[in-house]
């Protein structure tokens, strides 16, 4: 079943049946300011963290409910129904909706009974408000008397979890009043400063360029006793009766009534902040004049539309020019943004960044954004500790320099995390690497960045503690601990058990170290990464490979993971697409491995992260073992996963295979089976239920995921083939044989690259000719001096 389809021009996914099998959202605003809202405008919005900023209630795994309510009534039938197809919901032949998700903002279009309405939902760029633009019109030909309802749910206080389960305090430290265009919700005011943990907050609610016919600040009043978000009473009524709260839940909820003629139409915009009264004046003065908001939308879809140019293709693929020219890369900025804080599934309390999914979030946005790159990757290297390892969880209140750590009980007990993980800090050596490649900015390496306790070094040199804190923790036969974690989170390999993933991490790391080293003209640093890579391959070599694949580690009594023959769990995705990706398997041993994995995980959906599934054969540290068969990392499609298997089939030369794992978990390429997807078809998930499920092909846990960025990568280093070093651009496509041609635009260090690819002959791979404006460059590289402002550039496979 269809819900919806892309509007590429637009950049937007246009939802036109409002009943989509879950809630498809969007995310609205910037770290300032964030707001998630769904096609029936369920969601929430929080202050810079979703669980110490929390505005608007949200009820987590329910009806997606509540949001940002607009109601609208026929104040001479009594008739009544929202912007939104929900929460009133009225019956579908009779009520049209059409939802445009696109690039910070989502505009929702309905009509019932001749009264069009358009709510177009934003957070102005660099704002740290939103504003919902109502636009009513009678499309019927006789008079109508049409009243309107904004309403919102306010927190009690800004920390979630105080909001949603210490009533008992919460309920009694928050009042409202009413000024003239809006409700003015005030937390804790009595008192000059935060007292104990609570702050001094206020918000509003404000209706601009209309006037208030009536207004409640109080949730329970607005709703009615024993009733929802679907019938409040006060709608029914057509009036609120202006009570506003003092105690319990407040809410601002304000109405406003037309007169409209046949064909004629109002327009006005309600405004929701933190903000304190003064500055809410002016906003609603500011707001009066409707032209504001043309201008604001323009500016954002500019601003965003800008980024996602960076790189525009036109493959023979829509699914793939969909995700890869909008929606995964909107998804990477999210990610980027917002690590896997606050979603309508992760409910905000993760309030920092984990080091290995930012590190790696940074990967899917440094061809499109190179300097917000920059940024995040300072701030990243700022979370290393002086001896190498990484925090797991880096706070959004870090303080470079003055951070406990994980050794710290007060870190421990502040963040959950009781230990180091494998392969934090390692994350950093790729996503270094890609960001030197995209921009040629060598002299980051020199730049000197404080560790996140104390002291400071250059960045070359914290990378080398990456290396120095893996060797310091290596288990048995001499291969690096499993620690608490690596890449997967269920892996308790411990101390002295090892992991093959983080061999394959710090064996690429060395390579890449080299790169450095050699650039550096740093003799000693490169033939000392030299002997450590030949040191390790061989250990890996001896070790980590048994008869046709790579195996997945080693536990603390020596007993191997994932070897052939185990009743459970004998072969694991990340070792095998790891193997080729970290440079470690020659061409043939990679294409061996991926030929195993295509015929023992491979499945219409993806390939399983492991299989079988664990049941009654797990080791004491399988803590996958937790989950059903099937589901998350317990060999489902876990989807990060698959970005990581395109690469590697692209490295290889199999742009054939790329292309058809790529297809198999693509979002947009599930536009067709919502029902059993369930989630939005333009964003990723973090896992799709495999075979082992009765429920294969369902997907769960959207927008927050590294899937985008590894994704993306697949598909640009992978699929695209650019593949940028140092010194320039190397072009290395992997296609389908079916691609004939394809263009690529891309911008890089600041050059226009119009990028033509032949494939008469039907190529998965390959370069026989490749021009930069007219002249035959060597092989397949561009060097960066051969560049122009613009370039036309033809490669013939
Ligand atoms: C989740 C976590 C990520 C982890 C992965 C595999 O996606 O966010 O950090 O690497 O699961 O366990």
């Amino acid at each position: 079943m269809q819900y919806g389809s892309f509007d590429p021009a637009k950049r937007e996914y246009v939802i036109d049946r409002p009943d989509t099998p879950a809630p498809w959202a969007n995310y609205l605003g910037s770290p300032a300011y964030g707001a998630i809202i769904s096609n029936n405008a369920g969601g929430y919005s929080f202050v810079k963290s979703g669980a110490a900023g929390r505005i608007i209630r949200y009820r987590f795994n329910e009806q997606d409910r509540p949001g940002r309510y607009v109601y609208l009534r026929d104040d001479e039938s009594g008739d009544y129904w929202s912007a939104s197809w929900q929460p009133v919901g009225k019956p579908l032949d009779q009520y049209k909706s059409i939802c445009r998700h696109g690039t910070g903002y989502t505009h929702l279009e309905a009509e019932y009974k001749e009264v069009r309405s358009e709510v177009c939902y934003y957070v102005p760029h660099g704002a740290d408000y939103e504003v919902w633009r109502v636009k009513i019109i009678n499309n019927g030909k006789k008079a109508r008397k049409i009243s309107c309802f904004g309403f919102v749910e306010f927190t009690c206080e800004s920390f979630y979890e105080q909001d949603q389960v210490n009533l008992q305090y919460t309920q009694f430290i928050t009042r409202t009043y009413f000024k003239d265009q809006f409700i003015l919700q005030t937390i804790n005011e009595n008192c000059l400063n935060a007292v104990n943990e609570s702050r001094v907050d206020t918000r509003f609610f404000a209706v601009a360029g209309a006037s208030v016919a009536s207004y409640c600040g109080d949730k329970a009043k607005f709703l009615g006793n024993y009733r929802d978000y679907g019938n409040p009473v006060s709608v029914e009524n057509g009036k609120l009766d202006g009570t506003l709260n003092y105690n319990l839940n407040p809410c601002g909820a304000l109405h406003t009534a037309f007169n409209l003629e046949g064909g004629k139409s109002a327009e006005f915009v309600f405004l929701l902040g933190q903000k304190k009264e003064a500055v809410a004046r002016e906003l609603v003065t500011r707001y009066k004049d409707a032209s504001i908001v043309e201008r604001e939308i323009d500016e954002l879809k500019k601003y965003w539309h800008a980024k996602l140019d960076n790189l525009k293709v036109s493959t023979p693929d829509d699914n793939f020019n969909n995700m890869i020219n909008t929606w995964n890369s909107y998804q990477c900025f999210i990610t980027f943004a917002w690590s896997r804080a606050a979603s309508l599934i992760y409910c905000g309390q993760r309030n920092g960044y984990g080091y290995r999914d930012t590190v790696q979030d940074i990967q899917g946005i440094i061809h499109l954004d190179p300097d917000a790159a920059l940024d995040k990757i300072k701030f990243m290297i700022s979370g290393q500790v002086s001896h190498g390892g990484a925090l797991p969880l880096v706070k959004y209140s870090h303080n470079p320099g003055h951070e406990d750590k994980p050794e710290d009980q007060s870190y421990r007990s502040g963040t959950g995390h009781p230990t180091y993980r494998a392969d934090d800090a390692l994350w950093l050596f790729p996503t270094v690497w890609k960001y030197v490649a995209e921009t040629g900015n060598v002299a980051l390496l020199d730049e000197v960045i404080p560790y996140a306790d104390s002291g400071e070094d250059t960045l070359f040199n914290h990378l080398k503690k990456a290396i120095d804190f893996s060797l310091n923790h290596l288990g048995i036969h001499g291969l690096p601990a499993g620690l608490h974690a690596d890449w997967n989170d269920c892996l308790r390999l411990g101390a002295s058990g090892v992991s093959v993933f983080v061999a394959m991490q710090l064996y690429y790391a060395f390579e890449i170290m080299i790169r450095f080293a050699k650039h550096r003209k740093d003799a000693a640093t490169e033939a000392q990464m030299t002997q450590l890579k030949t040191r390790f391959g061989k250990i890996i070599e001896e070790r980590c490979w048994d008869m046709d694949r790579f195996v997945r580690g080693i536990t603390e009594s020596d007993v191997v993971v994932g070897k052939p023959g185990d009743p459970e769990a004998s072969v694991w995705l990340n070792p095998q697409s790891w193997s080729v990706i970290s440079g470690f398997a020659d061409e043939a041993r990679g294409k061996a491995v991926l030929d195993l994995v295509h015929k023992e995980l491979n499945t219409k959906y993806g390939a399983r992260l492991m299989a079988p599934p664990y049941r009654r054969h797990a080791f004491d540290g399988a803590l996958a073992l937790l989950f059903n068969p099937g589901t998350k990392e317990n060999g489902a499609i876990f989807l990060q996963t698959q970005g990581w298997l395109v690469l590697a089939e692209a490295l290889l030369g199999r742009g054939g295979r790329a292309l058809e794992y790529y297809l198999e978990s693509c979002p947009s390429a599930q536009n067709g089976i919502a029902e059993t997807r369930l989630l939005e078809p333009y964003v990723y998930s973090q896992f799709t239920e495999s075979i082992d499920s009765p429920f294969e092909g369902r997907s769960h846990v959207h927008w927050l995921t590294g899937t985008a960025s590894t994704v993306m990568v697949g598909c640009v280093e992978g699929i695209l083939g650019l593949r940028p070093d140092i010194d320039g651009l190397r072009l290395s496509p992997a296609v389908p044989a079916s691609w004939k041609s394809f263009t690529m635009e891309k911008v890089f260090r600041g050059c226009k690259l119009n990028i033509k690819v032949d494939n008469p002959e039907g190529h998965e791979s390959g370069c026989k000719k490749l021009t930069v404006n007219g002249t035959a460059a060597e092989g397949n590289y561009i060097p960066a001096s051969m560049l122009k402002a613009e370039n036309e550039v033809v490669l013939e496979m």
